[in-house]
């Protein structure tokens, strides 16, 4: 029998709510078509933007979104985007299938999203092609109430007061598509711009993000932090779950066996990851002050056959919602240094929690993983341990983390991420009795997704396999699952 054990009074850390955050770029049809339609479109909006798409994400309480990229970012010059839209620039999407790009959604638009959403903007600044003065004038175009050139400009364009722009990038894999810069020269890059991003808000801070690594560019980190750790208050790092190689990463359905247990396996690399950046990132600031950002991770897989190679479309399997549930719980496991993640991306492009295709939108499996992780949003992380049984096809027989809720609810979101077999688990509290728990399970055929015409093959549903019984919950939890539980 698989034991968890959890420990109410050893409290770990603030999950804070922004693990659960996402990332949207100008990329395909993730802000054309899957956010954004117009105000002159047939598909419902307000100002534009998808009213089926909003309330969707209200649902999971998206918490923040990254924005503009990406790749996108380091090409893209805000002032394209402000002003009466047919006066925009139209621009060339370099990165993203050489498409035109109007500039129809821009910082007013993005800050309109927001609003709807009831969530935090992330904004990613320009280092590889923008100036510092560039990227000077967008905060106080987005921040300063004062008088000023940007927040005149900002005020004859329609928005009277400032934004608040809680986090700050400061440029985009700039030891890539950014710029191709080496370590130490973006470190010195990283010092000068990010002395630009003012805070012209009483009482608000920017929290200002450096670029970080790519998966295990552990000289990236070091570097980083050596040069330029007490300029930031966060360093980001990309890691995406691609199966075999980057030429040949299979697609996203029809998979085998094989192919999902590898999946899974590489997904689970992102625990080493943290750890080993964390670990350095100790060295020069053994207090956690400076926050890992993981704002790019997902599934990639080859796109969708008959679209454009250049619009990362795929779609989105039971895989992917136990690839988003493992890492979710490994990130609320590292809350002591991971400060947020974003997801890519929002919709249609990549590991996506929503799909559209013209009016339609579907939610797709990975959009329930998150439902079900939603609870754990600000509580404190609980101690707790998995004791279990053999693993299974080489994944662990079962992956945890465990809540505290401010009302003294426990939540348990629990993993069996193996192909073949139910779980039987006993679940106790130290020094406590468990009184009673509700649960909501997700599951489903690895393969599992939904799809226009059967928008709810895949969702989550009440769970009834376990009993309480002396203090102790016993379940028996199905292959390919993720179970919410809320003790009592
Ligand atoms: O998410 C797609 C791309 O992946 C982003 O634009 C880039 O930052 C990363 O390489």
């Amino acid at each position: 029998m698989n034991k968890l054990m959890i420990q109410p009074q050893v409290k770990r850390g603030r999950i804070r709510k922004e693990l659960q955050g996402h990332f949207s770029e100008h990329l395909g049809r993730c802000i054309y078509g899957g956010v954004y339609v117009g105000e002159n479109s047939d598909i419902p909006n307000v100002n534009g933007i998808r009213k089926d798409v909003v309330q969707a994400l209200r649902d999971i309480r998206i918490p923040v979104l990254r924005w503009p990229g990406g790749c996108f970012a380091d090409e893209y010059h805000w002032k394209d985007g402000i002003g009466p839209k047919e006066k925009r620039k139209k621009m060339v999407n370099t990165h993203w299938g050489g498409v035109t790009e109007d500039n129809s959604f821009g910082t007013h638009e993005f800050m309109e999203l927001c609003r709807q959403l009831g969530c935090q903007p992330y904004v990613n600044g320009n280092v590889g092609s923008g100036t510092v003065r560039e990227m000077g004038e967008w905060v106080e175009y987005m921040t300063f109430d004062g008088i000023s050139p940007m927040a005149e400009e900002r005020r004859a364009n329609g928005h009277e007061a400032g934004w608040q722009v809680p986090f700050f990038g400061v440029g985009n894999e700039n030891w890539g598509c950014g710029g191709n810069m080496t370590p130490e020269y973006y470190a010195n890059e990283y010092r000068r711009y990010q002395t630009y991003v003012r805070n012209y808000r009483p009482g608000e801070r920017i929290y200002k993000i450096a670029c970080g690594s790519d998966g295990t560019n552990y000289e990236w980190t070091d570097t980083l932090m050596r040069i330029a750790g007490r300029y930031m208050d966060g360093l980001s790092l990309h890691y995406y779950t691609v199966p075999h190689d980057w030429q040949h990463k299979g697609s996203a359905l029809g998979f085998t066996r094989a192919d999902y247990v590898e999946t899974l396996q590489k997904t689970l690399r992102m625990d080493e990851l943290i750890t080993r950046h964390s670990a350095i990132m100790d060295r020069y600031d053994p207090e956690k002050r400076v926050g890992l950002i993981v704002d790019e991770w997902g599934t990639w897989y080859d796109v969708e056959e008959g679209t454009n190679p250049g619009f990362l479309y795929q779609q989105n399997s039971m895989r992917d919602a136990m690839v988003a549930a493992l890492n979710l719980n490994i990130f609320n496991k590292h809350c002591d240094r991971v400060h947020m993640a974003n997801i890519a991306q929002l919709v249609n492009v990549l590991q996506s929690v929503i799909l559209t295709e013209g009016p339609r939108m579907l939610l797709t499996p990975t959009y329930y993983a998150f439902k079900l992780f939603r609870d754990h949003q600000e509580n404190e992380l609980l101690s707790s341990a998995l004791l279990t049984e053999e693993t299974q096809g080489d994944l662990p027989a079962l992956q945890e983390s465990v809540s505290l809720a401010p009302d003294g609810a426990i939540h348990v979101t629990l993993v069996n991420p193996g192909p073949d077999e139910s779980r039987e688990v006993e679940i106790s509290l130290q020094d406590q009795a468990v009184s009673g728990a509700s649960a909501r399970i997700l599951t489903g055929d690895m393969n599992a997704h939904n799809t226009f015409d059967a928008p709810d093959t895949v969702k989550d549903a009440d769970f009834f396999d376990f009993s309480v019984k002396n203090g102790v919950l016993t379940a028996k939890l199905p292959p390919v699952s993720l179970t919410h539980f809320i003790l009592s």
